[in-house]
């Protein structure tokens, strides 16, 4: 009999993403030449939902777009990846969010972002979805949309006793009434020193962070630490869960890769550090690719990784 798909709700942005690749990142004022140049569908909510959908989830994205062919765009490629997109708002009075990326050769990346539409998304587009977050297996939220449209998405999935991801990212102050409502905080580095004012370097100053923040009420943090790996602490325990060694060609999407694939894993019923090792299997993958969403793994490529891994 075919296993049903977990649920995913993801509420999020969606960009197109214009990217550079190039050996090197310019300083401000500079010019760097030689570049190769790709256009890719992008968005950390968009690069989540896909990611959720291509390990097995059943996606039901909530965000916003223009009216523009970028939007039209992005609802195409969701669509063909099986997402549900009913609750994606096609905003006629502002243009699709865009980001401009610039990626150097050992795949770090610099991002600008015009977030358009992505900043008219509300309290009661998120609302409208409520019934569907209420049998979601998990909510995943990140912070490239409006403050009350997150602060919306977590008091729901809370309200109806579904476990919420928030990916704090990019980075802005959170109060501990939102924090003691999240069940799982995914910060990378600078994310969590954002939120902590730690500087997040190694274990010990991961340890340092992630208890701060659970003592905010967060239920379960896990710091991405890049190469590194992540570090899971809760009030019981605390671990590092290591990384898989690639070679990396763009980091781009690496973190949505993680959490997307988080979602499924918690959703499937997964122990926490079997989806955490998925979700870094997923973010390893995810980085020896170019671009955002055409880097992000399907399930048999998880399969795949991990049994080169084991041969
Ligand atoms: O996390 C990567 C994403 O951040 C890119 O796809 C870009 O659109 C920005 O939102």
């Amino acid at each position: 009999m075919a296993q049903t798909k977990p649920v995913v709700v993801v509420v999020g942005s969606s960009n197109t993403d214009m990217v550079v690749k190039c050996d090197r990142l310019p300083h401000p004022g500079q010019t760097v030449t030689g570049g190769k140049f790709v256009v890719a569908a992008g968005g950390k909510g968009a690069n989540q939902a896909v990611a959720a959908a291509r390990l097995g989830a059943h996606v039901v994205f909530v965000a916003r777009v223009g009216t523009d062919s970028f939007g039209q765009e992005a609802l195409r490629g969701y669509e063909a990846e099986g997402i549900d997109t009913q609750f994606v708002v096609r905003d006629p009075d502002d243009h699709t969010g865009v980001a401009l990326i610039m990626v150097d050769a050992s795949g770090e990346n610099m991002i600008a972002v015009a977030s358009g539409a992505n900043h008219r998304l509300t309290a009661a587009d998120v609302r409208r979805a409520e019934s569907v977050i209420a049998r979601a297996g998990v909510v995943l939220v990140q912070l490239e949309i409006p403050w009350e449209a997150v602060r919306t998405a977590v008091k729901l999935a809370y309200e109806h006793s579904v476990p919420v991801i928030l990916n704090p990212a990019p980075a802005v102050p959170l109060d501990d009434d939102l924090l003691s409502r999240v069940s799982y905080l995914t910060p990378n580095e600078s994310e969590a020193e954002g939120l902590t004012g730690i500087r997040v370097v190694d274990e010990a100053t991961a340890d340092q962070a992630a208890e701060a923040l659970l003592k905010r009420g967060v239920r379960h943090v896990i710091i991405t630490l890049g190469a590194r790996g992540a570090f899971l602490a809760t009030q019981e325990r605390k671990l590092l869960i290591p990384a898989f060694k690639v070679n990396a060609v763009d980091t781009t999407a690496a973190g949505d890769a993680f959490n997307g694939a988080l979602a499924v894993a918690l959703a499937r019923g997964l122990s926490l550090e079997a989806a955490i090792e998925f979700s870094a299997k997923a973010g390893a993958v995810s980085v020896t690719r170019m671009g955002a969403q055409p880097s992000l793994p399907r399930e048999d490529e998880i399969a795949e990784f991990s049994a080169e891994r084991v041969a």
